[in-house]
């Protein structure tokens, strides 16, 4: 026999089983965004490789260490999408999405790519539902993606979210920031453990995450960006903010949030569900109003989200939607069954056909099996006799056309 081969580690193949709670995940996801103005776009799955290391910032994780990159026989370096809104700002510019009226409000659904270790709730390849609303600062707007977020995890039923959120000001704000911060490290650094220590340069923000007991009591006493947001991101903070309150979305004010993405100004907010195990962030996002300019187009503010499908799935206890029913089933195998099945399928009807050879008492069990409303009986000379499974009535019609005409008759009563 020849050696069987395996999905790569970190990807899986979607199986029925997991299709229909897939489907309701999308389902929900359209009505919530669609009935808010977002209308759906799907741009490819790889890309010229440097939309990321633009888009993204080239010093991080993502475009240092986990995109899955290749050279087309141009010798092109392209990059499998591992995120979508450097995508959807790059297709903003190049259809001149800004002569439309803003803001753009656009959701996307698909597969994303990232080589990235893979363990619980982590894949290489993963899906993800995404939100953007381009072309406004207005403070609704951040609240508003939340909001829409926020309902689409509610009544999926995510277990035990909770929404963190914080600002980020502007990156000039974040560059004072970030330079008093790594002062007060320094000027500490006997009481750092030694990999934060050692990290002081690179990242600063990180000793915010660390366990070490000196490291934390230091960090307790740290400066906060919050405290260093310039009179105009901290007043749009404060209208994101009223807003929630509104909505009736609560949150966690973490001044300490960072996400791994470069483009992030103003608000920033995580979605976690303690029902996850490490990989608790359910979806997150933020404002990135520099971005599109940064990828060549007009000045354009912006904010959206991304949520991972699988850890919406992991999370929420499945509500699949009902599998299509079937209306009927046409038992036999010749010329004339096949004749009714396609006449039938011309009326709209959900028609299933016997495949598989089998005995008129296998028929009748996979019909039922289906849950077929009605069964007919097709012979090779063309006769036709239909069964009303749910009141168990039989008769014989005259063809193909009367048969279908029964059964609407009968579905319509
Ligand atoms: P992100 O936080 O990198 O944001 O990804 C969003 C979500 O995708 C995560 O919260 C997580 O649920 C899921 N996810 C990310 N990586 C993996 C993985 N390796 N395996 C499984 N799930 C994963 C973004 O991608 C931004 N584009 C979000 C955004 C949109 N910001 C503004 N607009």
């Amino acid at each position: 026999m020849a050696p069987k081969l395996q999905a790569p580690r970190g990807t899986y193949d979607m199986l029925p089983e997991q299709a229909a709670a897939r489907l309701a995940l999308e389902t929900v996801a359209r009505r919530v965004l669609e009935g808010a103005g977002y209308e759906r776009i799907e741009t490819p799955v790889f890309e010229a490789t440097e939309l990321f290391s633009r888009g993204v910032g080239a010093s991080t994780d993502i475009v240092q260490k986990e995109m899955f990159t290749f050279s087309d026989r141009g010798e092109r370096s392209l990059t499998l999408r591992p995120e979508g809104t450097a995508p959807i700002c790059r297709a903003y510019v190049e259809h001149g999405m800004h002569m439309l009226p803003l803001p753009v409000k656009r959701w996307y659904s698909g597969p994303f790519f990232r080589d990235e270790r893979a363990q619980a709730g982590r894949f290489k390849q993963f899906s993800q539902i995404g939100a953007e609303a381009i072309g406004t600062d207005d403070p609704a707007v951040d609240a508003e993606c939340i909001t829409l977020l926020w309902t689409i995890l509610v009544e999926l039923g995510v277990g035990g979210i909770e929404l963190r959120l914080g600002s980020l000001g502007t990156p000039a704000t974040r560059a004072g920031y970030r330079a008093e911060l790594t002062a007060y490290l320094r000027a500490h650094e006997e009481r750092l453990s030694p990999e934060v220590a050692a990290r002081i340069d690179l990242n600063p923000l990180r000793a915010f995450d660390a366990d070490h007991p000196g490291t934390r009591e230091v960090m307790a006493g740290a400066p906060i960006l919050m405290d260093a947001l310039a009179p105009e991101d901290l007043q749009h903070f404060e209208e994101v903010r009223a807003r929630l309150d509104a909505a009736g979305v609560s949150y966690r004010l973490d001044p300490t949030l960072v996400r791994g993405l470069d483009y992030y100004s103003r608000t920033l907010f995580e979605f976690t569900s303690d029902v996850l195990g490490a990989q608790s962030a359910v979806g997150g996002g933020g404002r990135y109003d520099g971005l599109v300019e940064q990828l060549g187009g007009p000045h354009t503010p912006a904010c959206g989200w991304a949520a991972g499908i699988e850890r919406i799935l992991l999370s929420a206890e499945p509500r699949p939607l009902p599998r299509e029913p079937c209306d009927l089933y046409v038992a036999g195998t010749g010329v004339p069954a096949f004749a009714l099945a396609a006449e039938a399928r011309r009326a709209e009807l959900n028609v299933q056909l016997e495949l598989a050879g089998r005995s008129r008492k296998g028929q009748r069990k996979q019909a039922a099996r289906l849950g077929a409303d009605f069964v007919a009986l097709v012979e090779d000379d063309g006769s036709i006799v239909l069964e009303d499974v749910v009141n168990g009535d039989s008769e014989s019609v005259p063809g193909a056309s009367a048969a279908v005409a029964h059964i609407l008759k009968g579905r319509h009563l």
